[in-house]
């Protein structure tokens, strides 16, 4: 983050910090300019709590003035320790960088440096850009910035201050997120809007390989040969409540409980004059006819989401879905030319993974549709197609309602591709469209189990292990419930296909090992069903403690369940929907019986924007 206006730095910075710590939260830093040549740095390993620690204990005398700058740190280069944490100074101290990616040719630019007899306080790629500025600095920040930034390769954002400029701050983006927030008599930088939303909802997004300097009165963009650029601006479309905890106890519980208002927003006016409309299409309708493949890509959760999408694109539009982890996608050389559509889905549109698999299949011809929860952000910007999620912002590092919110608009892509394709009338797909508007309201249903899981979750909170099956659309419900489970409560975890057990897992079973079951409706897959209730019965022969996620009134489960968890009858493809609500709160709950926190799991970070 950085600021400069008629408030003190350290103060706005350290609040933006505060929002934006679910970013990383491996070290924090603050650099704060007096305006009398000064440039006060401090830092420290671990929470934002441990700095203000600090602060308290040095005194926040010397950090006053109206411009700084701020970084939570995510570790890829250096261990999270004192001397790796942002801000990044230069020998004589007087240019200070906090940086946001990974500096792909540091080895070489660090050997450089050290051959110039420069000596390195750190182990990470951005303090290599801190000598870089310094050296060739001449009274022009904005200059020396964009200088070294021709010589940066990788993905990076980075904000750049120096003890001589102190009206100002400097910062750059490639493939890494950046805004401004203009303010009256103060203007921001951060990497998501949530640090400044407080003070102003009007903001500048920046575009790949650009550099913008700001001031208290204003900012002004260039590209990275410093030919001015006009930014587009941008009106934040939520406040500071959607960022706040609002009552409850930790905000992944919270975004768990809005999930029925992010399912209603993701479909808000995508059906119009008895068709499905995208957000963005830059796509003539020919295209999405001639369409005679899809891959889906993304990674963790949204791949998840992208694992139902198989399912309901198939069945609707007959075309042959893959389903594909971002990262694995452009190492395999995957079969693509101009009538493969990839739906790439990520949350944030930054998942470097994701952008990566963006642009391999842009380079192979392929269309690319985005489904995003991020106005503006990288992915849909290289993308021919758009849906956003607006599901509102997400701080809780584990996906929740944006999971239900990815679901949600991948059946709006496959009803989409119905009705150019032809593969369903009108009338029918109306109908669909119809049933997904009945889903939120079954969201907030399947809600009222919160109670009864956040008891079984105490019973289940010492457990070594959890075992997740599911089969069909309930497959992909299991694996997301074991990752929320790994993620949060640091539980061995595994989701399976149930019918697979038999082929080796099974062997995992032992006695009151808890196995999560998520069944199948009795009347839209009866086949299904019962054949779950075979496999549910060889665990129970060996021992496993049942806990079974089914539709209200199945009456047929109850002999298979030592738990039965009962959430709404809904349309087989839209069961994922109801399903992973009471996962959601069970990791949840356990982690917090476990005393972990759950909105900041260890080792993550909400965005990874390196591969
Ligand atoms: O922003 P994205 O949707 O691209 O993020 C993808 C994954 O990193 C993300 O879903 C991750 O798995 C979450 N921690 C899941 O809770």
């Amino acid at each position: 983050m950085g600021y400069t206006g008629h408030r003190p730095a350290l103060d706005v910075v350290l609040d933006g910090l505060r929002r934006l710590e679910y970013r990383g939260y491996d070290s924090a830093g603050v650099a704060v300019l007096d305006g009398d040549g000064g440039l006060a740095v401090e830092r420290k390993a671990g929470r934002l709590a441990n700095l203000e620690a600090r602060l308290d204990e040095v005194g926040r005398d010397t950090l006053t003035g109206g411009t700084g700058m701020g970084h939570t740190r995510w570790a890829t280069h250096g261990a999270p320790i004192d001397r790796n944490s942002h801000p990044h100074r230069d020998t004589t101290g007087r240019t200070a960088v906090v940086h946001n990616g990974i500096i792909e040719n540091f080895a070489q630019l660090r050997a450089e440096l050290e051959a110039d007899g420069v000596e390195l306080a750190s182990d990470t790629d951005s303090e290599t850009a801190a000598h870089l500025v310094a050296r060739i600095y001449d009274g022009d920040l904005a200059a020396a910035v964009r200088t070294v930034c021709r010589r940066l390769e990788g993905a990076f954002t980075l904000v750049v201050t120096h003890a001589d400029e102190p009206d100002k701050v400097v910062a750059a983006r490639r493939s890494s997120p950046l805004v401004v927030g203009v303010g009256v008599g103060e203007t921001f930088l951060a990497s998501d809007v949530a640090a400044f939303i407080e003070h102003t909802r009007d903001a500048v997004e920046l575009g790949q390989d650009q550099v913008v300097t700001i001031t208290k009165d204003g900012y002004e963009v260039t590209d990275f040969h410093g030919e001015p650029v006009v930014a587009k601006p941008f009106q934040v479309n939520w406040d500071l409540s959607a960022a706040e905890k609002g009552g409850h106890d930790y905000f992944m519980l919270k975004e768990i409980e809005e999930q029925p208002e992010a399912l209603a927003n993701t479909l808000r006016g995508h059906f119009a004059d008895g068709r499905i409309v995208l957000d963005e299409q830059r796509l003539a309708d020919q295209d999405l006819r001639d369409v005679d493949k899809v891959f889906v890509v993304a990674c963790g959760t949204a791949y998840h989401s992208g694992l139902v999408a198989k399912y309901a694109i198939e069945h609707w539009t007959r075309l042959p879905v893959e389903c594909e982890l971002a990262s694995e996608f452009r190492y395999r050389d995957p079969v693509l030319d101009r009538d493969t559509l990839v739906v790439a889905i990520s949350q944030s549109g930054e998942t470097a993974d994701t952008l990566e698999a963006v642009r391999h299949a842009r380079e192979q011809k392929a269309r690319v549709l985005a489904i995003c929860n991020t106005n503006g952000a990288q992915i849909p910007r290289e993308s021919d197609a758009v849906l956003y999620t607006h599901a509102g912002p997400e701080i809780g590092v584990a996906a929740t309602k944006t999971f239900l919110a990815q679901i949600a608009a991948n059946y709006l892509v496959g009803l989409a591709l119905a009705q150019a394709r032809g593969t369903k009338y009108p009338d029918e797909v109306a109908r669909e469209f119809h049933e997904l508007e009945a889903m939120p309201a079954a969201v907030q249903h399947a809600l009222g189990t919160v109670g009864q899981v956040r008891e079984l979750a105490r019973e289940l909170a010492d457990s070594k292990a959890i075992l997740f099956l599911g089969r069909h659309v309930g497959f992909p419900v299991a694996l997301e419930g074991a990752l929320k489970l790994k993620e949060l409560a640091y539980m061995h975890a595994e989701g399976f296909a149930a019918g697979e057990l038999k082929h080796g897992p099974i062997a995992l079973i032992e006695d009151q090992l808890p196995v999560v079951v998520v069944m199948p409706s009795p009347k839209g897959r009866a086949v299904l069903h019962s054949k779950l209730l075979s496999n549910i019965s060889e665990i129970q022969a060996r021992g496993a403690r049942t806990i079974v996620i089914a539709e209200e009134g199945d009456d047929t489960v109850k002999p298979f369940a030592d738990h039965l968890i009962e959430v709404p009858a809904v349309p087989t493809l839209l069961q994922p929907l109801v399903s992973s609500v009471p996962l959601q709160v069970l990791a949840a709950e356990i982690a917090r019986s476990r005393g972990y926190d759950v909105d900041k799991p260890r080792n993550l970070a909400k965005s990874v924007t390196v591969e």
